[in-house]
């Protein structure tokens, strides 16, 4: 089906000033899907480092809308479907996203919650299923707890039956106690590499600490899986080269996750929301018009989970 392509919208866009990059929101064409693509009338999305970290021209991944238009190679959906996933430019009014990147959004999940789920959700996912095989009665510790994949990773990581500690700041203690975690580290007042504990895992969603402390607080078979990276980008290559060195050249087992948005992942985290097995926790929520504060608070790096842009 055809979309309307006279029809403008409104979106999020990044512009070079003399000061740096500046988001506006600007009147632009509504764009249009290509063969392999579903074009959205987004209801929400929501805000990962990605989006402050690469500042591109149309930020915004995360998403949750409903199909107005297909393209032609589009086989699972129809105009009307409600969906979430990975789409382009997905601070707008609409926004284009590959099928592949798409699943039905479950009935009960409303968008916003949807839109929490994609990056920070595969993320967590991705890391304690798949890079890892966290098994039932394990020891995880997940350092960034109340962040997006840590809120997640905590809920996930019990369902699976393990025992979680999480690590946060003070004002996110009960938050970490509430999505389950058997045991919370406050790091202002504790440093989880000094009181002893050893674990089969360690998910590092922060990228704050030395490879070698959270190589100490691993079982002998212990795994550190690496999500996080510094907030610096000029520290970035660094800090996974270090990683990549442990895993290759010192054969530890030291994992850089590299997440990906797809379908099952997608209908997996919509059955593990529908069965109460994972709630997404959403900090704050903002007009289109707000996205540049939005960008600006979770770039501080102290959001409680996810922060979303609602249309709703
Ligand atoms: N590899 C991948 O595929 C992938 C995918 C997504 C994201 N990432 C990366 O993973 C990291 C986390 O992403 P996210 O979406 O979870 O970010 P986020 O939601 O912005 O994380 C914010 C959280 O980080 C916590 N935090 C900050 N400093 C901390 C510290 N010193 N110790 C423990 N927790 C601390 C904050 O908790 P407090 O307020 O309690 O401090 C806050 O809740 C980022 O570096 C991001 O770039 C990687």
């Amino acid at each position: 089906m055809e979309a309307n392509i006279s029809a403008h919208m409104k979106a999020a866009v990044y512009s070079k000033a003399e000061a740096g990059k500046v988001l506006e929101i600007r009147d632009l064409d509504q764009p249009l899907p290509k063969d392999n693509e579903a074009l959205l009338r987004v209801r929400a999305a929501s805000v990962n480092p990605l989006d402050w970290r690469m500042k591109t021209e149309r930020p915004g991944v995360d998403v949750a809308g409903e199909i107005i238009a297909v393209g032609k190679n589009v086989t699972q959906f129809k105009p009307g479907d409600a969906v979430f996933g990975g789409g382009k430019g997905a601070f707008a009014e609409y926004a284009c996203a590959r099928e592949s990147k798409l699943a039905p959004k479950p009935e009960g999940v409303s968008f916003e919650q949807a839109a929490a789920v994609p990056i920070a959700g595969m993320t967590a996912l991705q890391a304690l299923r798949d890079a890892a095989h966290l098994q039932a009665g394990q020891k995880v510790l997940i350092n960034g707890a109340a962040g997006g994949i840590g809120t997640f990773a905590v809920q996930i990581a019990k369902s699976f039956g393990a025992h979680v500690t999480g690590v946060c700041s003070t004002k996110n203690v009960e938050l970490v106690r509430s999505l389950g975690a058997d045991r919370v580290i406050d790091y202002t007042c504790e440093d989880f590499t000094e009181d002893g504990e050893r674990y089969d895992l360690l998910l590092d969603n922060v990228g704050n600490r030395k490879l070698s402390a959270m190589k100490c607080v691993l079982r002998p078979n212990g795994k550190c899986v690496i999500a996080g990276a510094p907030k610096k980008m000029s520290a970035v290559f660094t800090w996974l080269l270090k990683i990549f060195a442990r895993s290759l050249l010192l054969r530890q087992n030291f994992k850089f996750l590299i997440a990906n948005i797809n379908r099952d992942d997608l209908t997996t985290f919509g059955e593990l929301i529908t069965a109460g097995k994972v709630t997404p926790v959403i900090d704050r929520r903002y007009p289109l018009s707000g996205t540049a504060d939005a960008m600006a608070y979770a770039e501080e790096g102290h959001a409680r989970a996810k922060v979303v842009i609602t249309f709703e």
